[in-house]
């Protein structure tokens, strides 16, 4: 099989990668990825193995030239990850959101469209679906949605370009929407990772408002085993939940974190809360689970600890981040400077 994976070079999509080049021997990868701050070519680091089994593009899927150039090799499946990710930017300046989230999936459905691409799969989230009460029944499928924030409406209407050309061209789509992920290479401005690393340091913990909201948590390894899931059995058209009943008050993750690393609560902060704060977020995943088969491995407290390992044990890969040297990854092993398009087996 062969898969053009977008985003590749990101947090889940990484982990994809990877998932995939080791559960199967015949698939291969095109990994386009435009290296965005949150590309990261040292999250594929270990993928030389794999020889050309993975080949890396930096290019935007905004780019017409650069998506046909790639979709003209006819992969069988297109997997669609590249985003901007983080709510907090899109509430700063939603530009880019637009650009990649909403104009990217359009250039990438034209694409597929033109070149009858079997399969496109677009990798969306919860956050389409709004906010739920404390007492409310977690997100169907067939809930309406609701999006609060910029990032979350840029994703929605990518989720209604999808359907639409499901309906309108009769293109072989398949939607999955996942809660909120944790684990290795997440970078360090999300919840858990950002809170793990500010911890080992010392630095204070901001806690967003009452630090009350709840998140429902998956680890990406499960996340990543329900979209291979999706991509060989999902039917067409639809669109399948993914989440795994872990469902935890922002300050009580952020307390564990503070205990297993034997740091004081004083280090933690309350601050002004995110606008438009979305409040509760739980998936009901029962279609995933009884259609597809799938089901969560990893325990929530097991993997959050194994999480905190990783960062400790990885270091290095966050202090670049966070210095800002990550970003000579690419010229370092391309030996040219970041701005054309450049391509890359493994091996
Ligand atoms: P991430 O921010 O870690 O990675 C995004 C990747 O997309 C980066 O490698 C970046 O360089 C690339 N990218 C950005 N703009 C691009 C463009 N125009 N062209 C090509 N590549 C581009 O994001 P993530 O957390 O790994 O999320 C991946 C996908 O999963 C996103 O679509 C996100 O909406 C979705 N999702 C994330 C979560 C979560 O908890 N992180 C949960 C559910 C769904
Ligand atoms: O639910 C899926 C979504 O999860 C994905 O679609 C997004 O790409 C991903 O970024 C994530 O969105 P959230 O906004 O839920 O994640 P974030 O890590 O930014 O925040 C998690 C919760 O923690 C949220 O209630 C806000 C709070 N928070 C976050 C940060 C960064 C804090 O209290 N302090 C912080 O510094």
């Amino acid at each position: 099989m062969k898969l053009l994976v977008t985003g590749g070079c990101g947090f889940i999509g990484s982990n994809f990668v990877f998932h995939m080049l080791e559960s199967y021997p015949d698939v291969s990868i095109v990994n386009l990825d435009l290296l965005t701050y949150a590309g990261n070519l040292e999250n594929l680091q270990d993928v030389t193995s794999y020889g050309e089994r993975h080949r890396f593009v930096r290019g935007d899927i905004s780019d017409p030239d650069m998506v046909c150039s790639l979709i003209s090799e006819k992969p069988d499946v297109v997997v669609n990850f590249a985003a901007e990710s983080h709510v907090d930017r899109s509430i700063m300046d939603c530009c880019a959101f637009i650009h990649t989230n909403i104009r990217g999936t359009q250039v990438l459905l034209d694409a597929c469209r033109q070149y009858k691409i079997p399969r496109f799969v677009q990798i969306s989230t919860d956050e389409v679906y709004g906010s739920l009460a404390l007492d409310d029944p977690p997100f169907c499928e067939t809930n309406q949605i609701c999006p609060n924030s910029p990032y979350a409406a840029s994703k929605a209407s990518a989720d209604l370009l999808v359907r639409s050309y499901h309906k309108t061209y009769g293109m072989d789509c398949v939607i999955t929407r996942c809660s909120n992920n944790y684990g290795p290479y997440q970078f360090p401005e999300k919840l858990i990772p950002l809170m793990i690393t500010n911890a080992l340091h010392d630095f204070q913990l901001p806690v967003y408002g009452d630090g009350l909201n709840v998140r429902d948590w998956i680890h990406v390894q499960d996340h990543c085993r329900a979209i291979d899931l999706a991509i060989r059995k999902g039917r067409t058209g639809e669109v399948y939940n993914i989440g795994a009943d872990s469902e935890f008050p922002n300050i009580e993750i952020v307390k564990h974190i503070l205990d297993r690393l034997s740091k004081s609560h004083s280090l933690i902060t309350f601050v002004k809360d995110r606008p438009g704060h979305d409040r509760r977020y739980a998936m009901n995943a029962a279609k995933m689970r009884n259609e597809l088969g799938w089901q969560p491995l990893v325990d929530f407290r097991e993997g959050l600890n194994q999480t905190i390992s990783w960062y400790i044990e990885h270091e290095m890969w966050w202090q670049r981040i966070k210095s800002g040297q990550y970003l000579n990854y690419y010229e370092e092993w391309y030996g040219s400077s970041l701005g054309g398009a450049a391509t890359k087996t493994s091996s």
